[in-house]
């Protein structure tokens, strides 16, 4: 089991209060001195680790709780508000986080739960989550001074890597599996210019490459098994528990949040992790980080049921959610103890449930793609199990934007209708040919 104890002496290797440790076997590293992924000493996973962790005040809210700061000119919303939880004080920024919390009454009454808020990340600048690892990301490359940024990718990682690499003016290669990325994800990587190159694989194989070609020096990897890239991804839990605290004066009971590398949950347990290590947070007000996968592509869910440590990769994954088309789930050993320790749990919905959420927040005017969809199919299925309990407060995060997969938008929703260039025979049909008495009445009019 890793070892996710925060506290610990400054170890000599820090600088200016940041470094990297080992999850596993807790050796530290400086954190700029040389690019490295995992551990020296033993492979594991790296976290980035302070000298200090932060309180709500920290965040410039100048109280205990508050959801945000006063604004005037020298106030930075979004990502870099918490500077004080990261290693700089501001990164390549678009800027991104200080996405909405919307209220979704009718969802909340029929899924029955005392209050459903949804995080809709699809509001970032690329349409998704992927911009507040990125923010944080290619500022940490720019300091390593690499000149390739390189990722694997289900599509989003792709396209936030390609704006951020484009913005600090460096190249970006990206490596997608072939055939399984949404159209408007693979449009962006192109637009703002990354190379990519797709392989008739599936993404944890197009990881493997990325991963060699990291190891050579070929290229800085920036997907989630980078340490930084989880460090941006921490916000979205300070902006929930600040925003969700000022609306109701409770922190919620349960993220539910859709897994694919399960880099999110990862996240978003350090920042609770972080908070109570402050003292900010009481141990008992840590929401459960409950994980939502495809049930053809869920061997966290596995893992889960069968109380394993380790997650068995799965090497046939399938789902209409191609974004966590994913059967080797990288961050598993940080995001495990983070569903357990919590209390959370995890759970397998179909691509029927997922499309049936998806057009639930539609209805609602929110606009997700399938894999977002999964965390509000996934609470479906816990209430309905009796896992989730009706006096609940529950956030869902939504991961991306409708417009990241207009194929599965338009299958989800309404077939257009052809009709006649005359508004007569716009008007019949509206009323259905046969002639309603509406219409009937209607040709009465003068
Ligand atoms: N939702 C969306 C929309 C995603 O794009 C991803 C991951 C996830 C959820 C899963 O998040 O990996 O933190 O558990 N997409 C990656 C990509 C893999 O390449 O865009 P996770």
């Amino acid at each position: 089991m890793a070892t996710l104890e925060l506290s610990e002496t400054t170890p000599e290797a820090a600088d200016d209060g940041v470094w990297l440790a080992c999850i596993d076997c807790g050796e530290s590293f400086a954190p700029f001195d040389a690019v490295r992924y995992t551990c020296d000493e033993c492979d594991g996973l790296l976290e980035a680790r302070y000298e200090h962790y932060p309180t709500f005040a920290d965040f410039g809210t100048g109280g205990d709780h508050p959801a945000r700061p006063a604004l005037d000119e020298s106030t930075s919303l979004g990502v870099w508000r918490y500077a004080a939880a990261l290693p700089f004080e501001e990164g390549v920024s678009l800027p991104e986080g200080d996405t909405p919390l919307y209220e979704v009454p009718r969802l909340e009454g029929d899924l029955g739960v005392r209050n459903l808020r949804i995080k809709h990340e699809g509001m970032n600048p690329t349409g998704s989550f992927k911009d507040r690892g990125m923010t944080v990301g290619v500022r940490v490359a720019r300091e390593l001074g690499v000149d390739r940024l390189a990722c694997a990718s289900t599509g989003n990682t792709s396209a936030a890597l390609a704006a951020y690499g484009g913005r600090a003016g460096l190249e970006t290669l990206v490596l997608l599996p072939s055939g399984k990325v949404a159209a408007g994800k693979v449009a962006q990587a192109a637009l703002h210019g990354a190379r990519i190159l797709e392989v008739d694989a599936n993404f944890d194989s197009c990881l493997d490459i990325v991963q060699n070609l990291a190891a050579r020096g070929e290229a800085y990897l920036l997907n989630s098994l980078n340490p930084f890239r989880l460090e941006g991804q921490k916000t979205i839990g300070f902006e929930i528990l600040e925003r969700f605290y000022a609306e109701t004066g409770r922190f919620p009971d349960r993220i539910v949040l859709p897994v694919g590398n399960a880099g999110n949950t990862a996240a978003l347990y350090k920042a609770f992790r972080e908070l109570v290590e402050s003292g900010a947070l009481a141990p008992g007000d840590v929401p459960k980080l409950t994980g939502v996968q495809a049930e053809g592509a869920a061997p966290m869910v596995e893992a889960v049921e069968n109380d394993a440590d380790e997650v068995r990769r799965w090497e046939a994954v399938e789902t209409i959610a191609t974004a966590i088309r994913i059967g080797n789930p990288v961050n598993a050993p940080k995001a495990l103890p983070g569903i357990r320790e919590t209390g959370g749990t995890a759970v397998a919905v179909s691509d029927d449930e997922i499309t049936d959420a998806q057009r639930a927040l539609a209805a609602e005017g929110v606009g997700v793609e399938p894999a977002s969809a999964a965390s509000v199919a996934g609470l479906r299925r816990l209430r309905e199990d009796g896992v989730v309990d009706a006096g609940e407060d529950v956030v869902c995060l939504t991961t991306g934007h409708l417009l990241k997969d207009p194929d599965a938008a338009a299958l989800a929703g309404r077939d257009p209708e052809p009709v006649a260039n005359d508004t007569d025979a716009v008007l019949a049909h509206l009323d259905g040919r046969s002639g309603s008495l509406a219409a009937r009445l209607r040709r009465r009019l003068p």
